[in-house]
C-alpha cells in the first residue's frame, strides 16, 4: 500500500523511470533529525492553535520521537512509496500511532517543511565548519609557536624574495580561516529564520503563532536558535540563498586549503625539503618503491574543484526559477551534502597533516641566499639618505655585478659597494645576516620573531 502524500486527482500512476527521477529519500533522509525536530515543533503549534488536542500532540511527539530513535539507531526502514524524508516520516508515524498522523500535515506543506529542514542542517553544518576550522588554526598555532624563529626563503612569483619565518608562513594561513570561520558565523544569521507556517506559498489560515514555533525550535542542545520569523512567505518557501552563501564559504575554504596544499607539496618535495608529511598523511607508489607522495595535501588541493562546481551548481539551478517553490529547488541538497562532508573530512585531515608535519630547519635555511638581503641593502642607502628608487638601481646594478663575478652579492669586494655609494664601510657587509633582517621587520604584522610570538598569544587568547 502507497503512503504518497498526494494523488488523489490522478488517475495513472507515475512512471517507474519518473518515480526514481522524483524521489529524493537516498539523499534527504539525511534530513530526518531536522525533519522530526520541525515536526515535533508543529505538533506542539497545532496544539497551541486549538486544531488538535493536548493528547493528540502527545501522541504525535511520542511516535515522532520513537521514529527519531528509530534513524538515530540506523534501524528505520524505508519502503518503496518514501518518495522524500517527509513522506517516509509521516509514512512511519502512521503506522506507530494510526490515522492520527494524518492531522501533523495540516496547515503545513512540504516547502515550508524542506525550507526548515535544511535551514537547520546548515546550521548544524556551518556550526561543524567553524569548530573544524578552529582545529585547523590550532594545528597551525602549534606549528608557529616552535617556528617562531625558524628562517625560511618568502617568496613572490615562486621567486626567493626576501626571509620570514616558517611561524609567519603558519601564521597567514590562521588569518585566512579565521576569515572563513567569520563568513560562516554571519551567515548563520541568516540562517536563523524560520520560514516555518508559510505553507505551500501564501500563507497560514490556521491561526498558527509562528513566534511560539520559533522558541520552541530553539533547542540548543542539537541545533542553535532560530531567533527570528521570515516574513514573505514566497520567498520563504523558495529562498535558498542560504545555501548559496554556505557553498561559496565552502568553496571559499577550498581555495584556502588548496594554497595551504600547493606550498606543502612544494615543501615537501626533494627540491625544497623544507618539511615532511608524516607516513599517516602521505601514500606511496605501486611501482617505485622509494615514492613518498602528499596525496592529503594534493587531494585538498583537488577538491577545492568540486566545491567551486557545487557553488556554481545551485547558482545555475536557482538562476530564473519563477516564485515560489519549483522542484529545481530540491537540487540544493545533493551539492551542500557534499560541500559539508568534503570539508568535514577535509579539514580534519589538514588538521592532522599539519599538526604531524616535521619541519626541517636546515633545509629552509640552506634555501636562503644573500640576494634575498638586496633589499636590506637598498634600506642602508635609504638611512644614508639616497632616495629609494635611486638606491634601488644602486643595489641592482650590485646584484648584476655579482653575478658577473659569480660570487654572491654579500662577497663583493669593499671597492665594487663604493663604487656605487662611495660613503659605504665594512659595517656594510653586518648587513648580510638573515636573522637580523628578519628581527628588523618589527613593524606590526611583521615577521619578527617578536611578532610572531606576540601574534600566537593573541590567537590563544581568542581560544585557538
Ligand atoms: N523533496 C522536496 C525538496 O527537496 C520537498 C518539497 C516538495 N514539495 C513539493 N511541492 N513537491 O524540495
Amino acid at each position: 500500500m502507497s503512503h504518497q502524500l498526494w494523488g488523489g486527482r490522478f488517475a495513472a500512476p507515475t512512471a517507474e523511470d519518473m518515480r526514481q527521477f522524483n524521489d529524493s529519500f537516498r539523499f534527504d533522509q539525511r534530513l530526518a533529525a531536522a525533519d522530526i525536530t520541525g515536526s515535533i515543533a508543529w505538533a506542539g503549534a497545532l496544539a497551541d492553535a486549538g486544531l488538535i488536542t493536548g493528547e493528540e500532540r502527545d501522541r504525535l511527539v511520542q511516535g515522532l520521537n520513537q521514529v527519531q530513535l528509530e534513524f538515530a539507531e540506523e534501524r528505520f526502514v524505508p519502503q518503496p512509496g518514501d518518495e522524500d524524508i517527509h513522506t517516509a516520516v509521516e509514512r512511519r508515524l502512521g503506522e506507530l500511532v494510526g490515522s492520527l498522523a494524518g492531522k501533523l500535515h495540516t496547515g503545513r506543506s512540504r516547502n515550508d517543511q524542506v525550507a526548515t529542514d535544511m535551514r537547520l542542517f546548515c546550521l548544524h553544518a556551518a556550526q561543524t565548519l567553524q569548530m573544524r576550522l578552529m582545529q585547523l588554526q590550532h594545528a597551525l598555532l602549534d606549528q608557529a609557536e616552535q617556528h617562531a624563529a625558524t628562517l625560511m626563503p618568502g617568496y613572490t612569483h615562486l621567486q626567493r624574495a626576501q626571509p620570514i619565518t616558517f611561524g609567519h608562513w603558519c601564521l597567514a594561513y590562521v588569518e585566512m580561516l579565521e576569515r572563513d570561520r567569520m563568513r560562516l558565523e554571519d551567515a548563520t544569521r541568516r540562517i536563523r529564520v524560520l520560514p516555518l507556517g508559510s505553507g505551500a506559498l501564501a500563507g497560514n489560515s490556521l491561526g498558527i503563532d509562528r513566534t511560539a514555533l520559533t522558541a520552541a525550535l530553539s533547542s540548543p542542545d542539537r541545533y542553535p536558535f532560530f531567533d527570528d520569523i521570515t516574513t514573505n512567505s514566497l520567498d520563504a518557501v523558495s529562498d535558498r540563498d542560504f545555501v548559496a552563501e554556505l557553498l561559496f564559504d565552502c568553496a571559499l575554504i577550498g581555495v584556502h586549503l588548496s594554497r595551504l596544499a600547493e606550498d606543502l607539496v612544494l615543501y615537501s618535495s626533494s627540491e625544497f625539503g623544507f618539511i615532511e608529511l608524516a607516513d599517516e598523511y602521505s601514500t606511496g607508489s605501486s611501482l617505485m618503491p622509494q615514492k613518498k607522495n602528499p596525496d592529503s595535501m594534493e587531494l585538498l588541493r583537488g577538491k577545492s574543484g568540486r566545491l567551486i562546481g557545487n557553488l556554481v551548481t545551485l547558482l545555475t539551478v536557482l538562476k530564473g526559477t519563477p516564485l515560489a517553490y519549483n522542484k529545481d529547488m530540491q537540487e540544493d541538497k545533493e551539492p551542500f551534502f557534499d560541500s559539508f562532508d568534503t570539508l568535514d573530512l577535509g579539514l580534519r585531515v589538514a588538521a592532522a597533516a599539519v599538526a604531524t608535519l616535521q619541519a626541517n630547519p636546515e633545509r629552509m635555511v640552506a634555501a636562503l641566499d644573500a640576494a634575498m638581503l638586496a633589499t636590506d641593502l637598498a634600506d642602508e642607502l635609504v638611512r644614508r639618505g639616497v632616495p629609494f628608487r635611486e638606491a634601488h638601481g644602486k643595489v641592482g646594478r650590485l646584484v648584476r655585478r655579482a653575478l658577473e663575478l659569480r660570487v654572491g652579492l654579500h662577497q663583493l669586494p669593499l671597492e665594487e659597494y663604493r663604487a656605487v655609494q662611495p660613503d659605504l664601510d665594512e659595517t656594510a657587509y653586518a648587513l648580510f645576516d638573515f636573522a637580523q633582517s628578519v628581527a628588523r621587520k618589527a613593524g606590526v604584522g611583521g615577521t619578527a620573531p617578536e611578532r610572531v610570538k606576540e601574534q600566537v598569544l593573541a590567537w590563544r587568547e581568542r581560544g585557538r
